[in-house]
Formats: structure tokens, sequence, C-alpha cells
């Protein structure tokens, strides 16, 4: 990112405060919230915010200005249209900003521009038509080959961008509504045509940060980005109710440079799914995910996992690092899926600080996924798993320790795990079970399987890397928000 301390440039501190105790570690992560989104003054009848953001813009107009009418009823696809490619002129003078203010904003899908900023008021609501025919067909992902829940194109994404540089969706904690129910039924009823769209998709682009907005009942995924570099999500909340297919909160796919933090997932999918493409699809097409920071994530995902690495990485992963997390009543920790037919590598994954309650698996892998986008997968592309590195986590109520399955005839290697404290709830499976992996460990109870009993030498605990990634230096400068436009 090329983007410069100014004078007025506010560095966001870090803060690597856990705690064991679910309850402080809450209060932490609310209180940062609270803190970090933007702060608003009413003076008389007007309003101003002041909130942070890796760009100000010097253009701002709200949706009313291009009719927008925020009643819950009245289609406000052409307002948000018109009001964006009014602000595209402004890209190479300032940028531009759109205000949605207080209200419900029923739309269908529209597009980003570049050098913009979507800023929502703490009570506004964007509220995604329910009217299929507001969620255009558009052409499927190279790297899929198709729509990833049926054949064919796919539904448009609530908010898209494609092909941007410098786009900024944040807010006073204001809400998108998926209003997804409709289509939760009408897939597990098997009458839709084609794949769901989600709530925010940014493809082919560069500079994006999504930060202080809730987004709730997504008809699929929540927050896509795909074929992009330098994303930023930062201080969101996701939820979804725990008991619908697929939608997982944040899926960086074939992405390089993503920091992913202070964010509070509750989902019916994976709360994260680091993806990189799907069999020939995301091989051909061959862009990794990489360089990716995840920290300070409170997850609940009681059917899937805190941090799913694929199942579709068929670009490969590489140099994940994840710490300082807290996951209750999930499925599993940080699960690696994967098949043969999907090639690649998933390699370089650094893992610290987890706290755990109730959970079915702390460590969950395996090789044998299968989910094939058709019938011209190769049986040759053998994914390569290596380098999986866990340490410093403490999980209570636990099913099942670990089940690691990797691959007959092409293990996964370099697995260590150290520092781990796991309390089992009563059950009858054994806590371990290990096939065709290769690794080491040290300091783990209950006693690891012994295909990870080989103590780790005096070298001391699993490696985690001491360098930052350069995602990890962009800073934030203070932007305020004219009280007319709220
Ligand atoms: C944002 O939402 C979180 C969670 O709902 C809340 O704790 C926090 O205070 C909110 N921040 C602002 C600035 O309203
Ligand atoms: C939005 O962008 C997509 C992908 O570039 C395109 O297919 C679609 O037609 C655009 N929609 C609108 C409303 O311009
Ligand atoms: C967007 O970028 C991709 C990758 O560079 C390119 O293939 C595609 O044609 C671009 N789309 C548009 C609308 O410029
Ligand atoms: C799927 O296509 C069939 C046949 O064209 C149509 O009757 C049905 O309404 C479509 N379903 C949806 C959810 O659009
Ligand atoms: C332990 O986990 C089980 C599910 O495996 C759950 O029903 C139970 O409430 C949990 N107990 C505690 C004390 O959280
Ligand atoms: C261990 O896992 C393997 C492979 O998934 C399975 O075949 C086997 O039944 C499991 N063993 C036990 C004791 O659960």
């Amino acid at each position: 990112m090329t983007h410069r301390a100014a004078s007025t440039t506010m560095e966001f501190q870090e803060n690597h405060r856990s705690s064991q105790i679910l309850e402080i570690s809450l209060l932490i992560v609310l209180g940062l919230w609270s803190l970090r989104g933007a702060e608003c003054h009413q003076v008389g009848i007007l309003e101003s915010c002041t909130y942070r953001s890796t760009n100000c813009r010097a253009h701002t107009v709200s949706l009313k200005d291009f009719g927008g009418v925020g009643d819950g009823v009245t289609l406000n696809t052409k307002a948000f249209q018109m009001a964006i490619d009014h602000l595209s002129q402004f890209g190479s003078n300032g940028g531009g900003q759109l205000v949605v203010p207080a209200g419900k904003w029923l739309t269908g899908c529209f597009n980003l521009t570049s050098h913009f900023t979507l800023y929502l008021h703490r009570d506004a609501v964007i509220l995604a038509s329910q009217d299929m025919n507001e969620w255009p067909i558009i052409a499927p992902l190279p790297s899929y080959g198709r729509g990833r829940d049926l054949p064919g194109g796919r539904h448009s994404n609530l908010i898209m961008g494609s092909n941007l540089t410098d786009v900024v969706i944040t807010g006073d904690n204001g809400t998108i509504d998926g209003q997804g129910k409709i289509w939760w039924d009408k897939f597990e009823a098997k009458e839709l045509n084609y794949t769901r769209g989600f709530l925010i998709e940014i493809m082919y682009s560069d500079q994006i940060l999504i930060s202080n907005i809730k987004l709730v009942n997504s008809p699929y995924w929540n927050v896509h980005p795909v074929y992009s570099s330098n994303v930023i999500v930062k201080g969101i909340t996701i939820l979804a109710p725990v008991d619908v297919p697929n939608t997982d909160g944040i899926n960086p796919d074939s992405c390089t440079n993503v920091r992913i933090e202070d964010c509070y997932i509750v989902s019916g999918d994976d709360c994260i799914a680091i993806k990189s493409g799907w069999d020939q699809y995301g091989i051909a097409v061959g862009m990794p995910t990489q360089h990716v920071i995840i920290r300070r994530l409170t997850c609940i995902s009681p059917h899937s996992a805190v941090i799913a690495l694929g199942s579709e990485m068929s670009g490969g992963i590489q140099d994940v690092r994840v710490e300082d997390i807290t996951a209750i009543n999930s499925e599993s920790g940080v699960r690696i899926k994967t098949a043969i037919g999907r090639g690649a590598f998933v390699k370089d994954i650094y893992v610290k600080g987890f706290t755990m309650h109730t959970m079915k698996y702390v460590f969950w892998m395996t090789g044998a996924y299968g989910s094939h986008p058709d019938e011209h997968w190769d049986p040759k592309a053998i994914p390569v798993i290596d380098k999986i590195s866990y340490s410093n986590m403490v999980a209570e109520n636990v099913t099942m320790a670990g089940k690691l399955e990797g691959l007959h005839n092409s293990p996964f290697t370099g697995i260590c795990i150290s520092n781990v404290a796991i309390g089992m709830a009563e059950s009858k499976k054994p806590a371990w079970n290990c096939t065709d992996i290769q690794g080491v460990s040290s300091s783990v109870s209950p006693q690891p399987c012994v295909l990870l009993s080989e103590q780790r030498s005096r070298s001391g605990p699993c490696p985690y890397p001491s360098d930052k990634l350069p995602i990890e230096n962009v800073e934030f400068k203070e932007c305020s928000l004219q009280t007319t436009h709220i």
C-alpha cells in the first residue's frame, strides 16, 4: 500500500492482551470496538463524526441526494448506482464518499468505484432485496469454473467491486441485512437454479478496507475478497443463525496481503475460510492466498471451523499467521480441508494463542474432503500440506483433541504442536486419531498420537515468524464527516 503517515494519521495501537477467561476477553474486545469505531457528536439537529480510514475523501454525497428513500419498502438500487456513478468522476480528484443515513434502504445489487468510501450511519440498514431479479446472473469465478452451489453462472453479489483501487466500506456500526431466509429455504428445498450471491464481493482490486459495520443474515458468504491485494477487515460484526447453510464470515480467496482483526462472528459455517480456487480451475488460475494475518477474532461456529484452510485451495495457501483467537461452541479450531484433485499446497501456517470452550475438535485436518466441480479433476493433482505450527492453546470441554488424517502415500508433514492444554469432555472416543501425518509435539496434553509423539528438541516451541507482514504497517487517517450529509 502506498498510504503514508500524515500529521493527522492515527495509528491503531496494537493490543495483544488476551485472557484465558472468556468473560474478560469478550469485555476487552467490546471495549476495543467502542474506542475504535466512529465518534459522533450531536449539536442541535446536526451531527458530526470522525472515523478512521485508510483514506479520507474530498467529495461527499448522501443517498438522499439521489432520490433514496429509507422507508424499507422503496427500492433504492438506482439511487445507489447513480450516486456511485456520480462519485466515480472524483477518483483522481480527492475521491468520493457516499453516506447512507439513518433509515432502512431496500436495494438490489450495485457496483462500487475506485477511491471511494461507502459510509453507514449507525442507524442505517441496507436491506437486501428478496426479489431474485434484483440479483442478476453473472459469470462464475474463473478459479471455480462454475457456481459453487450449482453449475453455470451465479447470482450477483449485493455490494460488488471489480478492478478497483482504494475502496472503503465503513461507518458507525451501521447494518447490512441480507434478509437471507428465502435463499436458505430455497437452497435447502433445492429450488434454486443458480448459486446464491454474497453480501460483499471485491474482485481484481487493490487497497480495500472493510471496517466498523455489522453484517446480518447473508444469503451465502458474507465478505469475499478475491483476486485482490492489500485487504484489511477490521472491527466488523457478522451474525447469522447457526443452523443455516454456508453463511461463512470472511473468505479471502486468491488474495495477497490480508489483515483481519477485532472481528466478532457467529455463523452457520466457517467464521473465516481461506481459499484459492477449485481443482483444475483453481490450478489453471494459479493465484495463491498468502501473507495473511488474523488476530483478535471471537467466533461461534457450532457446525464448522473457526478458521478453515480450503477446501478450495488449488492456487495454494501460504504464510498465514493467526493469533489471539477466542472460540466458543465451535466444531473445530484451525481446520485444513483438501482432496486429491486440488493440487497446490497449504504451507507455512502459524497459529498461536487460542482459547476455546466447548469444541468437537481442537485440531482437525483431512485429505479426503472430496467435493469436485465436475468429472474433469486430475487424480494426479496431489495437494502438499507442510509446516503447520500450533502453539499456546487452551481448550475446555473438548470431544476429540485431534483428528489428523493425511493422504495415503503423501502424508501431511511438518506438523508441530507445542504448549497446548486440552480439557476433555467425557467421551468414549480416543482423544487423538492420526493417520498419514508426520510431526512433533512438546508440552501437549492429553498425550498426542504416536505420529506426533517425538518431542521437539531443545530448539523450543513451534515456530512463529518474528517479522511483520507489510499489511501490518498500513496506517489509518482520521476523517471527518460533514453534518449536513447525515
Ligand atoms: C459497535 O458494535 C459493537 C458490538 O455490537 C459495540 O460493542 C460497539 O460499542 C459499537 N461501536 C460503536 C462506535 O457504536
Ligand atoms: C457490476 O459489475 C459486474 C462485474 O463487473 C457486471 O457484470 C454487472 O453488470 C455490473 N452491474 C451493474 C449494475 O452495473
Ligand atoms: C479486470 O481485471 C482482470 C484481471 O486483470 C481482467 O481479466 C478483466 O478483463 C478486467 N475487467 C475489466 C472490466 O476491466
Ligand atoms: C428455476 O427455473 C424454473 C424453470 O425456469 C422456474 O420455474 C423457477 O421459478 C426458477 N426458480 C427460481 C428460484 O428462480
Ligand atoms: C460441554 O459440551 C457439550 C457438547 O459437547 C455441551 O452439551 C455442554 O453443555 C458443555 N458443557 C459445558 C460446561 O460447557
Ligand atoms: C481413525 O481415523 C481413520 C481415518 O479417518 C478411521 O478409518 C478410523 O476408524 C479411526 N479410528 C478410530 C479408533 O476412530
